[in-house]
């Protein structure tokens, strides 16, 4: 990917990305995740980064290379991710969320490796704070915020309701259990839902272009929000 050859639209603006899984410690040795690859949040920290945004990228662990003319800061468990998010979200023109965050975390973390015992192990788990619904309650008059929904079932009902309810300008769903459009994929199918009630349906494609057209939609929607 060529920078002339990209619209240098994002010029002045600064992006927050969040991208990967959050890993939740257990004992030294063991934790809670899941299946992120943080392809999807890399694709749009280096795609607005090209078309000459300010990008910041809180990343959960992944096995992929910082992308070069971003600010990435790596995080590991949510509160972490929380932590750094909160502390670059006032000075974001748009935040799009793409991290696949850990909803729960075990309720205390052992200092000492949990010993094999009885034939049932129940773990207590606790609720992690919802990040984007926390930047939807404060979002700025200005603010774009852009959340990802993976689902299985429903995707339609669910992707509603996750704009509505976390105060969303839009949201980027995708179906998982398509082939083409799975975790550690290079390429995804998504949905984008809006505010204003529309939704479009991509094709399969490169998770470069995916992002693309997520970008592309936010510059619409700043240059309205805006005047
Ligand atoms: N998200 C977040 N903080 C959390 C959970 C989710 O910021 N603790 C964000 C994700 O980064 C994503 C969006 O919320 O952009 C939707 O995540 P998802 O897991 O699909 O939705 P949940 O609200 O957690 O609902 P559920 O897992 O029950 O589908
Ligand atoms: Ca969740």
């Amino acid at each position: 990917i060529n920078q002339r050859l990209t619209p240098q639209d994002m010029v002045g603006l600064t992006v927050l990305v969040t991208a990967g899984p959050t890993r939740e410690p257990l004992d030294p040795v063991r934790y809670l995740t899941n299946r992120s690859s943080g392809k999807m949040g890399y694709a749009l920290a280096r795609m607005a980064a090209l078309r000459g945004a300010r990008v910041v990228l809180v990343s959960g662990p992944t096995h992929l290379e910082p992308p070069t003319p971003v600010e990435t800061i790596q995080v590991e468990t949510a509160a972490e991710m929380h932590d750094a998010v909160i502390r670059y979200a006032h000075s974001a023109d748009l935040i799009i969320k793409a991290a696949a965050v850990s909803d729960y975390r075990p309720e205390s973390i052992s200092t000492q490796k949990i010993k094999k015992q009885a034939e049932n192990l129940v773990i207590p788990l606790q609720k992690n704070p919802d990040i984007l619904a926390e930047l939807g309650r404060r979002k700025g008059q200005q603010q774009i915020l852009v959340g990802f929904a993976a689902e299985t079932h429903d995707l339609d009902r669910y992707a509603r309701n996750k704009l509505s309810s976390k105060n969303l300008d839009l949201l980027v769903a995708n179906d998982v259990t398509l082939p083409g459009a799975g975790f550690d994929c290079n390429t995804n199918i998504v949905r984008i839902f809006a505010a204003d009630g529309s939704v479009e349906a991509l094709p399969q494609m490169d998770k470069n272009k995916v992002a693309s057209e997520i970008l592309h939609r936010t510059i619409k929607l700043l240059r309205t929000h805006r005047g």
